[in-house]
């Protein structure tokens, strides 16, 4: 079984999770980067991601080479932004349509995942997602132990 990690992380939470997946699991990573993104530790995070998440217009990314066809193990990385899977996300899952992928998704987020799961199951109908894991604001909150849960998870369920 091929695996593929794919994810966006704005905060460093998302990514550090990744790489501990990484050695624990064989898997091809794609990062998804923004083609603009402001960057910024204030307030005005919440202002450009809320721009991102509620227009209607679609994230652009850099340009990425996947394919999809090779892989039958997709782990999705994401934090939870405004209730739901970071743009990024929701525009790659706009471009690639996928069907009987095994699907196992992570979420970073600050306590309310609100609409996550539930807009996840819709965009990814025709596929199986295997498992779940969200983590509420892993560094702050202890990074070691984060990754330890996040490889058991991923170990106990990979197929
Ligand atoms: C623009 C923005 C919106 C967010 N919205 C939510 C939210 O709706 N619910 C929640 O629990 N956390 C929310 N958060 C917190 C992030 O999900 C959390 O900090 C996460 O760990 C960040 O992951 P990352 O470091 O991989 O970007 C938000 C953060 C940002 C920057």
């Amino acid at each position: 079984m091929k695996n593929l990690i794919v994810y966006y992380s704005y905060e460093g939470n998302t990514e550090e999770l990744v790489k501990g997946m990484q050695e624990v699991i064989d898997a091809d990573v794609l990062k998804l980067i923004p083609k603009k993104e402001k960057k910024t530790k204030s307030l005005f995070r919440f202002v450009w991601g809320g721009m991102q998440v509620y227009m209607k217009k679609k994230l652009e990314l850099e340009e990425y080479n996947v394919d999809l066809s090779k892989y039958d193990n997709i782990i999705i990385g994401s934090p939870c932004w405004f209730g739901t899977y970071a743009p990024p996300i929701n525009t790659f899952l706009s471009d690639n349509k996928m069907e009987n992928k095994n699907i196992y998704l992570l979420v970073c987020n600050g306590g309310n995942l609100r609409n996550t799961w539930k807009n996840y199951e819709e965009v990814l109908k025709g596929n199986n997602i295997v498992s779940k894991l969200d983590l509420v604001y892993p560094i702050k909150n202890g990074i070691e132990e984060a990754k330890k849960k996040t490889n058991e998870w991923i170990k106990n369920n990979l197929k």
